[in-house]
Parts: C-alpha cells; structure tokens; sequence
C-alpha cells in the first residue's frame, strides 16, 4: 500500500519506488509536514523528524503556550502542509481567504481523511489520469471554522512513476460569501537550502532555456501574468541537491498542470529552510465562494529522484506519456507532416498546396497542414481571426475539394486555428465588440493586430466551436494546429459582475480547456497539435490535450538544441514539435538528428529541394520509421547540455529492453582539442552493442566506462554545425 496512515503517531506515509513523503497531525491538529526525499524504511521514526517544536519572542506562538505540558511552538518554524495567511506563519502562504469579517486571517486544521484507490478527475481542469492498481489517493479534509471553508487536499501516488500529485479543492461550508485571494496546489517546506533552483527561462524564439541558481535567503520566483504560461517561464522548477548533476544525487521536481497565471516560488526563511510554492498567481486573482460552491486548484505534479536531473526527467516523461496525454493518439503511430508556414507564409492557394503534396508524398511525408491564411479575409495578419470560414477564392476550390486532391496524393489533411482570437477587422469583431477581452472604460492593446476573445463566456465558445465545426465536418481533416499568439491584457470580462472580475483570469483558462475538450470530444480522430508563437504554451494542462506541441518558431537546428534540451527537462521529446526547415545554418542530416529528437517534420518548400537534399530527406523519413519506437518509448539521456558546453550537445536514447541505442552529436563549434572521447550512459554492462554501420562491437561496460572515441580527423576539417548519429544494437 502506498499510503498508510499511523493512528498512534499520527503520521502518513506516502511511498513511491522510491521516495518516501510523509507528513503528521500535530498539536492543534496542525497538519505539519516531515519529510520528502530517498525511501526510507517501513520502521523509520519519521514522527521524530518533527523537530521545530519551539518558537521565539518574535514569532506568534500557539496559543496554548501558558500550559506546562504544552509543546511551545510557533508556526513560523514548522513545516507545514497546507499553511494560511496570518495566524502565525510570516512566510509566503499557501492559502488566503477573505472572511465574512473581512480580514485575510486564514488558519486550516485537520479533520478528518480518506484513502482510495485510482485518481478522481478534477472538475473543468486536465490533470493526471489513473486507474485502480495504478494509484493511491489520499483526501485530507480541512477545515477553517471562522470562515466557514473546507479544504480537500488531495494526494496521488503513482508509486511506480516516483511522482505524487497534489491539489486542492475548496468548499464553502459556511453561510456567507467568501473569497479565495491565494488558492495555491502545493506547499513544500524543506529542512535546509542547499539546493539549486532549476528553471526555464524564455522568449519569443528562445523559449525553455535552463537556468541553474543556488537557493539564497529570500524569495525567488517563476510566474506568468500573461494569461497564458507564455514564453518567459515554464510552469516547471527542481530543485537540485548540492553535488548532484545530471545523473546522480537528489532531484526534486514540481510541474503545474496548468496553461494560465501560475506562480512556483522558493522563499528560504531566515532559519535557511526552504519554502517551495505552486499554483495559481496570486497577482490579479479573486475568487468569490458562496455558500455551497466549491473551487478546484489545478495539479502540481511533483517527482523525486535520487538519479538526477535525467533521473527525474526519465519520471517525468514516463508519468506523461502514460497517465496525462490521452485519447486516441496517446498511443497510435503520429503521422510524419509537412506545414506550410516556412514553405509559404500567407502566399498560398489550393495549386501550391497540391503541389507541395505531390512532391512530399515523394519524400515519404503522411500529411499536410495548411498554416494561417485559409479563412476569411486572411491576407496578413492584420485581420479575419474569428471568421473561420474558408476562403475559397483565395484556394480556388472548396475546402472538401482541396482535402480530397491532397488525399489522392497520398497524404492526410491538417488545419491552422487561432480559436482564441478576433482582430479588430474582422466581421465577428463587427458584430460583437464585446466579446473581445478588455477592461471597463479602458482601450483594449492591439498585439499582432488582435485581441483576445472573451473565453470565459460560453456563448463565446459555442460560436467558436460551431464555426470550426461546420469547416471540420465539412472536409476530411485529420490534424489540428492550435495557436494562439499574443498574451492578455486589459483583463476583464463584460459578462462577469465587478465582484467576480478577479476570477477572470482563471475562467479564461477553464474556457479554453472547455472547448478543447469539445473540440477533442467531438473529433476524437483529429491529431490536435498546440502552439503559441511556437512554445509559448508548452505546458502539462495543453499536452492533455494535445498529445504535441510545437516547440519554438526558431528552427535554426543549433538554437533549438537548448531549447529542446531545456523542454525535455519535463517533457517527453515526443511531444515536442521539431520540423527541418529551410534555415540555412546547417545541412540537412543536422535539421534531421535535432528534429529527430522531437516530433519530427518538414517545414519547407518541397519543390525547392536540390536532388542531393531529396535522397537525404528519403534516409530521414526511413530513419523515422525506424526509430519510432525508440523515440516514444526510449529512455532520454542529455550527454552534454548546450547551455553548459560551448562546442558540442550528446544525447542518447536507449530502448526499455536496453538493446537498441541512438547516440546523436551535434557540433555547435570545433573545439581547440581534436581529442574527444565520450561515455554513454544507461546501458546494461553485460550486454555486446554493435555499431550498426561499422560493425564494431563493445560491451556496454566498456561505452558506459571506457567510452566512445569520437577524435575528430583534421582533414576534411569538421565544420561547425556537424553531427554524427550512431546505432548500437544489441541482444536481448
Ligand atoms: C505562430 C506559429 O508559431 C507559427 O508556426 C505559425 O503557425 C504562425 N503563428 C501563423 O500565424
């Protein structure tokens, strides 16, 4: 059993493979956190790791400090599970509720719990998914009298992945309206700050970027105001042991399972413990509970490893791939597509894309997505977001016959939509003004020539998804690019009362993951591909729905090497979008092996290609077949991190079984040294790997210790940008 609760010490347990997490109703059923870290064993005293039972003349004590037999305390100094605002503990709160008085005086104790199998789904919002047998939740209730509010915190332990998940939801028990000003999903107090922060930082072209920084007393943080995730912060942070890398000593990682404002902060209070926080930004966000009604926090999903950041990683894939991407294309074989915005842009018709399909059916390519451009008035990108009708005179032809030419070349349909957005020169925009995202009195920002529409409005949504119904129905598409390109501002909605302006924010998020799930539900077929000015929304709450995401606009294959590494942090390189395109900065094979670690695609214009280019492309295609599997499946090991090694970027990717193996290099500069050796890592030492184009064999022990000599020859000179890519096998 992963979870087991002690009556007579009154601590949970909450065990991973690996991991142990426990926590303990203490003195004034204040639920005190005790541990998170390597498995301990079933005996351990965990009860004796509380050992912040004091307080000094500073911090409020509890309040039955006068009784001799009392343990003084101060919550200042406990770690603490589920920890208010202003009863005690200064720092930074997992939760803060306006009370019927009207202070933000917020104080949770333990009530009572439960433990069942499997997960419950949570209301209006993707979260991991689990089956009986799968994992464990445990459902502690909570309770804050003087505002009349419960708190469910609920605890799932996917024991076999090493990951928990936690959230919370909220109940109004009492008989006056209330309001949630700080609901965050995680609370972690930690006994000392020798750890560095790990996190993604990012723009527009540049998104996922690792950032390493030691824990320093204070605060450090990870947001989004931006409505979206955005490009600037991934909703993921670790939380990195002191002498642990990549492969070895403790990592600790929290994910947000959410596409809207979060917040991940570490406060290091002035005992040096640290804090970690996740959830919803507090900043701009109130949330009014009447009597009855209840509030779900989205999931922050956490993973401990004792192997690392790859360790953690490997964890982190695994839980997303099998228990957070879902339905039909989960699992089934994705098809190998071509895009149209590199190869075109807006200068496109139903000809050129023909055309294009005829010369990659050659290739080897399965799809076809027509990008921006097909609907409306949509000349630019200066106007037509909103009217989804399609623009047969710029296709010359309707849209069923367009599919049904590209069908008979041989290739499946894919679609561009924006369903977020309206510009200003649009007819929906003429028709309705208000459904356009802005403050009251206030003149809305135009950014690429548009506004946001008003998502959290049902009959917002119900015009959106009945417009890209009719298109849908009306063809045979078999793919869905998602995008959304600008970020919200002037946030308000004319449909909510002032009261409830502040939960705008969070409705706009749960509008959005609506009518993803109707669009999903109701083509279940449709492979939907996520975007936002490339990954400006790369996170968990998306790739519930959509099984990829594209990555970054930059498909220069050297830039994209830091930015793939820094998404694969946490995502699986499954899901992440990677097309070769025309960018000139390296050849072909390099576009290839760095595409290849993603998705893989094409992004060019296919009439363009130089005969040499079109076999090398063929070899690719072939490639891809052949490494499916050990892309989806395989275990990703990051060699050398680009954004730590100047000259070259390893990774590696090994099958579950251990015998098949594809080493890939990419030379970003020639280094001073020709000499270069590299060790793999993750084999099975006993096992004989055999380098499938020379044939060469060496025991794993030997690759993994001895390495691999890859000494550059001086002549031909190897030029910036080169690659080399490698398969071993070896047998079962
Ligand atoms: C931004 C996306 O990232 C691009 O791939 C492309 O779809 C454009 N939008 C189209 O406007």
């Amino acid at each position: 059993m992963p979870i087991l609760f002690d009556p007579a010490s009154r601590v949970f347990r909450l065990d991973t493979d690996v991991s142990t997490y426990a926590m303990m109703i203490y003195e004034e059923n204040y639920l005190v956190h005790l541990y998170y870290g390597a498995k301990v064993p079933d005996a351990a005293p965990l009860a004796k790791l509380m050992t912040r039972g004091w307080f000094d003349s500073f911090s409020p004590r509890n309040p039955k400090m006068d009784d001799p037999d009392h343990v003084q305390f101060s919550l200042d100094f406990t770690p603490q599970e589920f920890p208010g605002f202003g009863a005690g503990d200064s720092r930074a709160s997992a939760v803060e509720v306006c009370g019927p008085a009207g202070d933000f005086v917020t104080d949770f104790r333990y009530q009572s719990h439960r433990v069942f199998p499997g997960k419950p789904a949570l209301e209006g919002l993707p979260a991991t998914f689990a089956q009986e047998g799968e994992a464990e939740t445990l459902e502690i209730e909570m309770a804050d009298p003087a505002t009349g509010v419960k708190a469910f915190l609920l605890y799932t332990v996917f024991a076999h992945n090493g990951a928990m998940a936690r959230s919370v939801r909220f109940e109004n028990a009492g008989s006056n309206a209330v309001d949630l000003e700080r609901a965050l999903s995680l609370c972690l107090d930690l006994p000392a700050m020798d750890y560095d922060l790990i996190h993604l930082y990012g723009r527009w072209n540049k998104e996922n970027t690792k950032v390493r920084q030691p824990l320093r007393h204070g605060s450090q943080s990870i947001s989004s105001r931006r409505g979206m995730t955005g490009h600037n912060h991934n909703p993921f942070a670790a939380l990195l042991r002191h002498g642990a890398g990549e492969e070895q000593g403790e990592a600790l990682g929290v994910s947000l399972v959410y596409s809207g404002n979060f917040l991940i902060e570490a406060e290091v209070d002035t005992w040096g413990c640290p804090r970690l926080l996740a959830g919803i930004n507090p900043d701009g966000f109130r949330w009014r509970l009447m009597p009855g009604e209840s509030f779900q926090t989205p999931e922050a999903v956490t993973v401990f490893s004792a192997n690392g950041l790859g360790g953690m990683s490997r964890a982190f894939h695994r839980l997303y791939s099998s228990h957070l991407i879902h339905g039909e294309w989960a699992h089934k074989k994705r098809p190998l597509l071509i895009n149209s915005w590199e190869a075109a842009f807006f200068d496109f018709d139903g000809q050129k894309l023909v055309e294009f399909a005829k010369e990659a059916k050659e290739l080897g390519i399965e799809m076809l997505v027509m990008d921006d451009g097909w609907f409306g008035q949509r000349s630019d990108d200066h106007r037509a977001l909103g009217d989804w009708w399609v623009n047969e005179e710029k296709l010359g032809c309707s849209l069923k016959e367009l599919v049904a030419q590209v069908n008979q070349q041989g290739l499946s349909f894919g679609i561009w939509y924006e369903p977020e957005m309206i510009s200003p020169d649009s007819d929906l925009y003429r028709a309705h003004p208000d459904w356009a995202v802005c403050a009251q009195g206030r003149q809305g920002s135009v950014s690429r020539h548009q506004y946001v529409l008003d998502m959290s409005r049902k009959e917002v949504r119900d015009n959106i998804f009945e417009q890209m119904r009719a298109v849908i129905e009306g063809a045979n598409i078999a793919y869905i690019k998602w995008d959304c390109n600008r970020n919200i501002s002037e946030a308000a909605s004319a449909a909510l009362s002032p009261e409830r302006q502040g939960e705008f924010f969070h409705r706009y998020v749960l509008g959005v993951y609506d009518l993803m799930d109707r669009v999903t539900k109701a083509f279940p077929h449709i492979l939907l591909e996520n975007c936002s000015g490339g990954g400006g929304r790369f996170d968990p709450g998306m790739l519930y729905y959509s099984p990829q995401i594209w990555t970054s606009d930059n498909t220069d294959p050297v830039e994209r090497l830091s930015i793939q590494f820094g998404a694969s942090l946490c995502y699986p390189i499954a899901s992440m979008g990677a097309h070769v395109s025309a960018n000139p900065r390296t050849g072909f094979e390099t576009k290839g092996a760095v595409a290849m670690m993603g998705t893989f695609g094409y992004e060019l214009d296919p009439r363009k290609l130089t005969p040499e280019e079109r076999e090398t492309i063929k070899a690719q295609v072939a490639d891809y077949h052949k490494y499916y599997g050990l892309i989806r499946q395989g275990d990703l090991y990051r060699l050398t991190d680009p954004t730590e090694n100047a000259h070259f970027c390893d990774w590696e990717l090994v099958s579950q079984d251990k015998t098949q193996v594809l080493y890939t290099r990419v030379m970003m500069r020639r280094p001073e040294c020709f000499f270069q050796h590299k060790r793999l890592v993750g084999l099975d030492p006993e096992k004989l790997y055999t380098n499938e184009e020379t044939g060469e064999t060496y025991s794993g022990a030997f690759l993994m210790n001895a390495g691999l000599d890859l000494s550059l020859r001086p002549w031909p000179a190897p030029k910036d940008g080169d690659c080399l890519v490698l398969h071993f096998t070896a047998q079962a």
